[in-house]
């Protein structure tokens, strides 16, 4: 029998990843691992992996609640799945991914949401798509207490101005335009930056620039930390960004148990006296008894003794 491999902690192996050990790993050269992950099974599973953030993506929108795009995510359905994910995880720091509407309105209002993704999902940080306008609402949030990572590059809440889900900073002038964001948010107050879908060589010389860490999706080797979508990963359906590495193939595994399970309940197989319940054959005989009598049945055999 094979023994199992313990997690391979990057370090920290004793309760919450503190944050500030982050921007160490980025120092020290070591990669900074994320995954998504949408309940308390998954928290759990990439706890147990070694994993050091995971993050509770509005990508829910479409892999776990089949919208086409992330728009549609809201405030109430990000918190039940973060704090799904925050009741299996420990180690890892758990960021609430702020979905589309929940911070766009006014720095007030991307407070008050955050705010409810710590106090009522547990959640240790949240993550913000974009530059510009996004930038005030980093600091007011960040000025509070609350850590925001910071997300630029292809930012899918705003795919449909992008043209769609496309690569970004293609040219020298929008590479100059991540370049230049990547350095706001930072100063912003960031404690750490996606950057998705981006070229690799635009990427590094981001990487480069900062302190805090870059966690890539998309985005080359040269991140200090990478990051991918839990189904994705997973293989829960072919297809998908080209920036996906498969690691397993589940889809199609659970489709086959689930084929298995309906052909062994059709033909009967299904349950075996393993999978059910016991009856002691004297309360078995009573109740039988009772049935024939057509009486209404007895409790148990004390209360035949007490008769
Ligand atoms: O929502 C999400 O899963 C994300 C990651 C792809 C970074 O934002």
């Amino acid at each position: 029998m094979s023994e199992k491999k313990p997690p391979q902690y990057a370090s920290w192996t004793h309760g919450k990843l503190p944050l500030p050990e982050l921007a160490e790993m980025k120092r020290r050269g070591q990669k900074i691992v994320m995954v998504t992950a949408y309940d308390a099974p998954g928290g759990r599973l990439a706890d147990a992996a070694g994993v050091d953030i995971i993050l509770v993506g509005d990508s829910a929108a479409m892999v776990v609640l089949g919208h086409d795009s992330t728009v549609p995510a809201t405030m109430d359905e990000m918190l039940v799945l973060t704090r799904a994910v925050t009741r299996g995880a420990s180690r890892p720091l758990v960021v609430g991914d702020m979905p589309f509407g929940s911070f766009q309105v006014s720095d007030e209002k991307a407070l008050e949401n955050a705010i409810r993704f710590v106090k009522e999902a547990g959640a240790d940080a949240v993550k913000l798509e974009g530059g510009g306008a996004t930038l005030s609402r980093v600091r007011t949030i960040v000025d509070a207490g609350i850590p925001v990572m910071g997300h630029i590059g292809l930012t899918p809440q705003s795919a449909t101005m992008l043209g769609g889900f496309k690569a970004q900073g293609r040219t020298a002038e929008k590479a100059q335009r991540l370049y230049v964001d990547a350095q706001a948010l930072e100063r912003a107050g960031c404690f750490s930056l996606v950057l998705e879908a981006v070229p690799p060589p635009v990427a590094a010389r981001i990487t480069d620039a900062l302190s805090i860490p870059t966690i890539g999706i998309g985005a080359g080797v040269e991140c200090d930390g990478q990051v991918l979508v839990y189904h994705d990963l997973l293989g829960y359906q072919e297809g998908g960004p080209r920036f996906v590495k498969q690691y397993a193939r589940l889809g199609p595994e659970i489709q086959a148990a689930l084929e298995s399970y309906a052909a062994d309940v059709r033909s009967g197989v299904f349950p075996e006296a393993q999978h059910t319940y016991g009856i002691p054959e004297e309360e078995l005989a009573l109740f039988e008894t009772a049935l024939e009598a057509n009486e209404r049945p007895i409790t148990t055999a004390r209360d035949l003794d007490a008769g």
